[in-house]
């Protein structure tokens, strides 16, 4: 399907700082965002993506090199945003990363992995733009969680932990940031067309004994809305809370998934 393209007047003008941004579904939000009139920092850990990101989106948007689990790293980042579009109202918390393992056979490795990226990212992304957004008295803050964030997905134990964590988190600074005139909201995406889906769908069919095409067919088996969600579905949910159209809406995991969860 073509990405929906409401328009939300209050966005143009405004500055984002966008991380896991380079491909995929952070990516599609940076590209919505655009659409209305945001310039956008691309904060990634693939410099080179994110430079070939900022290329393709236009609109002004800038590519910076992020490792979201480094607090040093995050700050210098956000910084080189604030610097180079000369201030930021918009924090996007995407980058996250999965990997597939029966529970049982889980490594403290990969628990560390995937709750570093994925539960410390969005802590250290938001604290740092908050702490900017409350001296202007405004903000917004939009984390990518997940389905997992919801119901606890099978061979992704560790990845459902880290990101219903994302989803406490989230209710807790929206509580504490009210206040200060700061939205924070998350989306939960479904099974999505991005390079993560593609490697979980590898895992998932020799973890499962079955082939690539009967876990993707299984998934939409599983969404009442019968096909695989897009980047750009999650998107313009994404910008949607992003803008004034959202602006009595905070604390919110917002499922994006097709039905599959209600
Ligand atoms: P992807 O793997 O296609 O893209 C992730 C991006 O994050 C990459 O550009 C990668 O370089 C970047 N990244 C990874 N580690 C990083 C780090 N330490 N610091 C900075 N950037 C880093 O993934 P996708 O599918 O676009 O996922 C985006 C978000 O959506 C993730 O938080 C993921 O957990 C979530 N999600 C994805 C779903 C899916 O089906 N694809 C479903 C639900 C949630």
């Amino acid at each position: 399907p073509q990405p929906v393209v409401p328009t939300y007047p209050d966005l143009a003008g405004k500055r984002a700082f966008v991380t896991g941004a380079a491909v995929g579904i952070g990516r599609a939000i940076a590209e919505a965002l655009t659409r209305q009139g945001v310039r956008v920092a691309i904060a990634d850990l693939n410099r080179e993506a994110a430079e070939e990101a900022a290329g393709s989106v236009g609109g002004g948007a800038i590519a910076i090199a992020v490792d979201v689990r480094k607090r040093a790293s995050v700050e210098t980042a956000f910084a080189e945003a604030l610097e180079a579009l000369g201030g930021c109202e918009i924090a996007v918390a995407n980058a996250g990363v999965s990997t597939m393992n029966p529970a049982l056979d889980l490594t403290d490795e990969e628990w560390d992995f995937n709750f570093d990226v994925n539960t410390r990212g969005v802590f250290l992304t938001n604290q740092i733009a908050a702490r900017h957004f409350v001296k202007n008295g405004s903000g917004v803050i939009v984390n990518t969680a997940s389905l997992a964030a919801k119901v606890g997905a099978p061979l992704l134990a560790h990845y459902s932990a880290s990101k219903f964590a994302v989803l406490g988190w989230t209710q807790a600074l929206a509580r504490e940031l009210a206040p200060k005139g700061i939205r924070v909201n998350a989306v939960c995406p479904g099974f999505v067309k991005t390079s993560m889906q593609a490697r979980e769908v590898e895992w998932e069919a020799t973890l499962r004994g079955m082939t690539a095409e009967g876990v993707l067919a299984d998934y939409v088996a599983q969404t009442p809305l019968g096909r695989i969600e897009t980047p750009e579905d999650v998107a313009s949910v994404a910008v949607f809370l992003c803008s004034d159209g959202a602006r009595f809406m905070t604390g919110q995991g917002i499922n994006v998934t097709g039905g599959v969860y209600m």
